[in-house]
């Protein structure tokens, strides 16, 4: 493989450096050189000591509130649970009723909170089924059509069901709502009718309530290429922090008469001490935070230490300055547009073309690093998203200094698909 400078880490803040990714480069090298069998294409890597450094920062920013990990944004058990081993991160905020099953069932997790409505009747049946899992994982709703389901599912309200309600935590500034469609319940009194449903209903137990503030937590604030538009979000986000917290307070006082909350949920890996700093919420969710995809890297408020990256080798030298390497075309979900594609990440200086992108099965790379590419070199992405690259893989190589200490299943390895 040719040689590119590696220099010590850059220290200040910001992005990390073109040394921090050569340096990288070299680690991932290295541990694929010295590791005891070849590895198949692509190689999926979480480096652990990135991965173990943003989870202390994320329990540093949280400031004693506990943090929820979003599973969604991680999606391999083995890291899941390292996450969760630590003091200040408890709980899992899942993604499907089925995945929080598995996680109960597997002994993963026993605090789960589902973040998102099912309609999912078989996974709800067995919810139902279990007084173990019923108690274990709570249901997310904001309609009374998903209160209706569960006893659609059931004969008798024997196990009780835990329920958390989703609040909309969006901003509502000159007629608009800015923020994600989600919850229809943004006023108390739309709060206060769900949340006297619940408690009308015989087995079925109000425990929760969460807030979403994805317009804070989701939207990168600094971004460099971006600066008036960072300040316009910035002034976004501040407009909507304010908001909220008197409307969740008046919310929260007004469920109080209702039911004893066991928690109140917010915030995601980007808002995690705004979030914190609201005294109606007891934890926040987080899950990005510990992976750093391309669209966290522009935050103000944490630095990002990427820990997530894929490998494909390079297979073609079709011209001076292009290397077209096998596969690279995971693309992520959400608006369609470039900061949505993978990013070729080590060496520093390819990119991906215009006229290609990034393809399914093969992807051109260009840039001065190219020519010092050989067939069977390996060059290293990271994806927009967290967790979603793990829908392609099946195991996952843990990275510690420069040696794959471990292999760990994703879901999909695991044979799960949710
Ligand atoms: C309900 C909810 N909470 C929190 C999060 C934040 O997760 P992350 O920290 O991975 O951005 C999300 C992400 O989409 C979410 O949907």
């Amino acid at each position: 493989m040719g040689r590119l400078p590696v220099g010590s880490r850059a220290s200040g803040s910001g992005s990390p450096s073109v040394s921090d990714r050569n340096l990288l480069w070299a680690r991932l090298d290295q541990a694929v050189q010295e590791h005891d069998a070849p590895l198949p294409t692509p190689v999926f890597v979480v480096d652990l000591d990135a991965f173990d450094a943003n989870a202390t920062d994320l329990v540093r920013r949280a400031a004693g509130t506990p943090i929820r990990l979003a599973s969604k944004s991680v999606r391999v058990p083995a890291l899941i649970t390292r996450a969760l081993a630590r003091d200040g991160i408890q709980g899992v905020l899942a993604y499907t009723l089925r995945e929080a099953l598995w996680l109960h069932a597997n002994g993963v997790c026993d605090d789960i909170v589902v973040a998102y409505p099912t309609v999912d009747r078989r996974a709800l049946a067995e919810l139902v089924a279990s007084p173990s899992a019923a108690a274990a994982i709570t249901i997310m709703v904001d309609d009374v059509a998903h209160l209706d389901l569960v006893d659609a599912v059931r004969s008798s309200p024997a196990v009780p069901v835990r329920v958390a309600i989703d609040v909309d935590a969006g901003l509502r500034v000159a007629g608009q709502h800015v923020g994600p469609k989600r919850s229809p319940l943004h006023d108390t009194a739309a709060v206060v009718a769900l949340a006297r449903a619940i408690v009308a209903r015989e087995g079925l137990r109000l425990v929760g309530a969460m807030t979403y503030e994805g317009q804070v937590a989701g939207l990168p604030d600094s971004v460099p290429t971006a600066r008036s538009r960072s300040m316009v979000v910035r002034r976004l986000k501040a407009l909507s922090l304010t908001q909220l917290a008197v409307r969740r307070r008046e919310i929260a006082d007004a469920l109080h008469e209702l039911a004893d909350l066991e928690f109140w949920n917010a915030g995601g890996s980007g808002s995690v001490e705004d979030s914190a700093a609201d005294p109606v919420v007891t934890e926040v969710a987080a899950g990005s935070g510990l992976l750093v995809p391309t669209l966290f890297d522009h935050y103000r408020s944490f630095r990002p230490v990427p820990a997530a990256f894929f490998g494909v080798p390079v297979t073609r030298r079709p011209a001076p300055g292009v290397a077209t390497v096998h596969g690279g075309g995971l693309v992520a979900s959400g608006p369609a547009g470039p900061d949505r594609l993978p990013t070729p990440w080590a060496p520093a200086g390819l990119r991906l073309t215009g006229l290609e992108g990034a393809g399914e099965v093969q992807t051109p790379l260009s840039g001065s690093p190219a020519d010092q590419l050989q067939i069977g070199d390996l060059v290293w992405f990271r994806h927009a998203k967290s967790g979603e690259p793990f829908e392609h893989a099946t195991t996952v190589q843990l990275l510690s200094g420069s040696r794959f200490v471990d292999a760990a299943p994703s879901y999909r390895g695991c044979g799960q698909a949710f």
